[in-house]
C-alpha cells in the first residue's frame, strides 16, 4: 500500500491548481483560515477513523491510476469538510474545483464547470444539500456513468445529446446529510460523516495554529482555550486569535491561563463553551416554554434566529453536551441545562425520544 502519511517529501502542486468558483468577499475572508488550514493528511488532526480509511482510498485510487470515488461530507460547520476536499487534491495531485449548491442556478451552470474539468480533478460542492432539484438531476449520469445528458431545442424539435465527461471526483459537503435525497446520496461511493473534536485534539490544533502565527501559549491555556471551543477547530482558532488580542493589548503578548479566562469572559464564552447564543436557546425553552417541549419554528421565532442556524450551528453541539433532547414533539431542555443556568429544574415530565 502506498504510504500517505509518512511521504515526507511534499509534493505541492503549482499555486494555480486550485480554482475556486466563490465570491471575491468570500475568498477574501478564507484567506487568514487557509493558511492554517493542514494541506496533507498527515498534518491533520483528529478524526482518526476518517483518516485512516482515507489513507487506503487515497492510496488504492493512486496505485490503479483512478480517479478517487466521490466523497460525501457531513456534519456540523467548522469541523474541516473544505479542509479535508483540499487534502484530496493535494494527495491526488489533481487540481481543486470549489462551488457551492446555491451558486449553481442553472443546468448550464453545472454542464459548463462539468465540461471544463481536467481528467481526475476534484470537484467540490459545499452546501450540497441545496442544490436544486433540475440540477442535481444532471448530476446522476455525470457521477455514475460520467456523461452529461443535454436538452437541445425546445418542444417536439427537442433532443438529447450524449456528452462525454472527464473522470472526476464529487467531494460533496454538507451540514444535514439527512436532507440530500436518497438517490444523490447513493452515488457517493465514500461517505463519512465528521464528529465534534475532543479536547485533546483541539488542544494539539491549537498550538499548531499558535506555532505557525507566531503565538506564545502556555500549554494551560491551550487546553482551556480547547475544552470552551464547541468541540470546532474553526471556533477554537478564532479565539486563539481573539485571545492573542486580548494579550497583545493588556500584557506581555503572552497567551497564559488567567488570560484565557479572562478574555473568554468578556467574550461571554462559559465554562462548558455555551456561547451568548447558546444561552439565549436554554433560557428561551426553560423561560418561555416551561422547558419544552417547544417545536423549532417557535424557538427560532422566540429567540430571533434562522430555523436552519439553531438546527446545524446550535443544536448539534447542545445535544452532544446533553443540554438539549429532541423528541417528537419538539426540543427540551434537560436537567443539566437547568444545573447550568442555575434555575431549579421544575418536576420530571415524560417524553420520548426521537
Ligand atoms: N486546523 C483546523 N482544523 C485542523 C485539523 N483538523 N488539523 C490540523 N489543523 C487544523
Amino acid at each position: 500500500m502506498q504510504e500517505l502519511t509518512v511521504d515526507n517529501e511534499s509534493s505541492d502542486l503549482p499555486e494555480n491548481t486550485e480554482e475556486r468558483m466563490v465570491a471575491p468577499e468570500q475568498q477574501l475572508g478564507e484567506q487568514f483560515d487557509q493558511s492554517l488550514r493542514p494541506e496533507r493528511l498527515r498534518d491533520y488532526i483528529g478524526q482518526q477513523e476518517i483518516k485512516e480509511n482515507l489513507i487506503v482510498f487515497i492510496g488504492a485510487a493512486k496505485k490503479r491510476g483512478h480517479a478517487l470515488d466521490h466523497v460525501l461530507l457531513s456534519g456540523p460547520p467548522g469541523l474541516g469538510k473544505t479542509t479535508l476536499a483540499n487534502i484530496f487534491s493535494r494527495e491526488m495531485e489533481v487540481q481543486l474545483r470549489a462551488t457551492s449548491g446555491p451558486v449553481i442556478e442553472r443546468q448550464g451552470d453545472l454542464a459548463a464547470i462539468l465540461t471544463n474539468l481536467e481528467p481526475g480533478s476534484i470537484l467540490f460542492i459545499d452546501e450540497i444539500h441545496r442544490l436544486n432539484r433540475v440540477v442535481e438531476e444532471v448530476l446522476y449520469s455525470a457521477m455514475e456513468d460520467f456523461t452529461l445528458d443535454i436538452i437541445i431545442g425546445e418542444g417536439p424539435g427537442a433532443r438529447t445529446v450524449k456528452i462525454d465527461l472527464p473522470h472526476f471526483t464529487l467531494v460533496g459537503a454538507t451540514t444535514r446529510a439527512g436532507l440530500l435525497t436518497s438517490p444523490l446520496r447513493e452515488r457517493f461511493g465514500i461517505q463519512f460523516r465528521l464528529n465534534f473534536y475532543d479536547p485533546e485534539e483541539l488542544k494539539t490544533i491549537i498550538l499548531r495554529a499558535a506555532a505557525l502565527l507566531g503565538i506564545e501559549i502556555v500549554e494551560e491555556a491551550s487546553l482551556e482555550l480547547a475544552r470552551r471551543a464547541r468541540g470546532t477547530p474553526r471556533i477554537a482558532n478564532r479565539l486563539l486569535k481573539r485571545c492573542r488580542d486580548f494579550a497583545d493589548m493588556e500584557t506581555s503578548g503572552v497567551i497564559t491561563l488567567p488570560l484565557v479566562e479572562k478574555s473568554l469572559d468578556k467574550m461571554r464564552i462559559d465554562l462548558e463553551g455555551l456561547d451568548k447564543m447558546d444561552r439565549l436557546i436554554l433560557e428561551a425553552i426553560v423561560e418561555k416554554f416551561g422547558g419544552g417541549p417547544v417545536g423549532l419554528s417557535t424557538l427560532a421565532a422566540s429567540v430571533s434566529e434562522e430555523k436552519d442556524t439553531i438546527e446545524d450551528v446550535y443544536e448539534p453541539f447542545l445535544l452532544l453536551k446533553g443540554f438539549l433532547q429532541r423528541t417528537p414533539r419538539g426540543r427540551m431542555a434537560t436537567e443539566r441545562a437547568y444545573q447550568h443556568l442555575g434555575i431549579s429544574a421544575p418536576p420530571k415530565k415524560q417524553d420520548t425520544l426521537f
